[in-house]
């Protein structure tokens, strides 16, 4: 093995930070398999063109024989598995490209990863890892008085997306126990940060926010989000697969509730004190409580106690000071904004909230 660590779907949100923050902390080089979707976005990485560490090769985590070509040229010492479908709303509308990437695309690379391992020498398939990053959506719902999710917490999904991330965690379970495939996964809450795709609540209204366009909020506003920084996400992934034990499970969160409502009172408020305009007044205005969406879960909350007390990790950024970062970085990069609202993002766009905004 060398000392490359492949990961997938590193040009979308959580895997471009993970790539910036892997080259920047750690000393192995890093392939990128990424299918290039309407999410992934090689300008995420635009600052490492001509970096001998790292380099991006197109393509489907379903297609058995690309993954193979690249596990065998690279000859990677781990896979760090972010691609997928992500984003619950287009699951509800298009269920299909879930399946196939989340669920058949998670199998295929699983199957390529165990023929590849089992051919490694004794020294070599002791130190391979197969970290597969999932999300809190896969134990459903929770009460206002309920306990936290923890990594005991009963699969309850409630959406296609959670469905189909709670069907790769089970295929991944499955190659721990059936091949001994050396396998890690963590489930994680809402993140939010640089370079997330603006269909998600954070980026939308911020981008909504600045150009005094209506901010659409499902439902009561009253859903609660347990938000994670990426940058404490990326920290928490490279903890895992440093020290974390084989065939275990790790949840993280941000320790960061928040109603949306509040989410979006609190984008409002920075962005009136750092770049206030008479012409859109104050952006609260701009709120517009709209049609909910269907099977929205009403809570989510991370117990994040099992990977502080084993691995000693926890989050360091607080929402408010994360989330004004957030803020700024968008103001910051209005290059990147325009070159990600291309026809796809204007599809959707028009597709979820032409009629919830009339
Ligand atoms: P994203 O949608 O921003 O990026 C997904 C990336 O995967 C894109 O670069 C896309 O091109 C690539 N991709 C999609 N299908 C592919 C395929 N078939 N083959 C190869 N590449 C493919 O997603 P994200 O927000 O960065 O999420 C990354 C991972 O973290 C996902 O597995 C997601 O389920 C999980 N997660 C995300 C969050 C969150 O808040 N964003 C929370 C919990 C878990
Ligand atoms: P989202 O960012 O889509 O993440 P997830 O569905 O994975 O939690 O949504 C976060 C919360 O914000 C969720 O409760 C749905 C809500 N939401 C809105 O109120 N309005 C919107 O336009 C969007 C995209 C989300």
């Amino acid at each position: 093995m060398k000392d490359t660590i492949l990961v997938t779907g590193g040009a979308g949100f959580i895997g471009s930070n993970f790539i910036h923050d892997w080259i920047a902390n750690e000393t192995d080089s890093i392939v990128n398999f990424d299918k290039l979707t309407y999410a992934g976005n090689p300008a995420n990485l635009a600052s490492l063109e001509g970096n001998s560490r790292y380099l991006l090769v197109r393509g489907d985590i379903g297609d058995a024989e690309g993954v193979r070509s690249v596990l065998q040229e690279h000859q990677p010492r781990a896979v760090v598995h972010f691609a997928a479908e992500s984003h619950v709303d287009r699951s509800i509308s298009g269920p299909d490209a879930f399946i196939r990437t989340n669920v058949h695309g998670t199998f295929v690379l699983l199957e390529q990863a165990r023929i590849y391992w089992s051919e490694l020498s004794e020294a070599d398939k002791k130190a391979f890892r197969f970290l597969h990053v999932s999300t809190d959506e896969v134990y459903g719902t929770l009460g206002p008085h309920d306990a936290a999710f923890s990594e005991t917490t009963a699969y309850a999904p409630n959406s296609p997306y959670a469905a189909s991330k709670a069907g790769s965690d089970h295929l991944v379970r499955a190659y721990f126990h059936t091949y001994k495939l050396p396998v890690l996964t963590t489930n994680c809450s809402n993140n939010y940060g640089p370079y997330q795709f603006p269909e998600k609540l954070i980026p939308l209204t911020i981008l909504n926010a600045i150009e005094g366009k209506p901010l659409p909020v499902y439902g009561d506003g009253m859903n609660v989000r347990d938000w994670l920084f990426v940058g404490d996400h990326c920290a928490a992934i490279r903890t895992v697969l440093e020290r974390g034990r084989t065939g275990e499970t790790y949840n993280i969160g941000g320790a960061s509730e928040r109603p949306n409502i509040d989410v979006v009172h609190a984008i409002c408020d920075i962005l009136d004190e750092v770049k206030p305009d008479a012409a859109i007044g104050s952006r609260r205005s701009l709120i517009r409580f709209v049609k909910d969406r269907p099977g929205h879960d009403r809570r989510y909350a991370i117990d994040a106690r099992k990977i502080e007390r084993e691995l000693g990790w926890r989050p360091v950024e607080r929402f408010e000071s994360g989330l004004r970062k957030t803020v700024l970085w968008y103001l910051e990069h209005p290059e990147w904004v325009e070159s990600i609202r291309t026809g796809a993002y204007l599809e959707w766009i028009e597709h979820n909230y032409a009629e919830r905004l009339v």
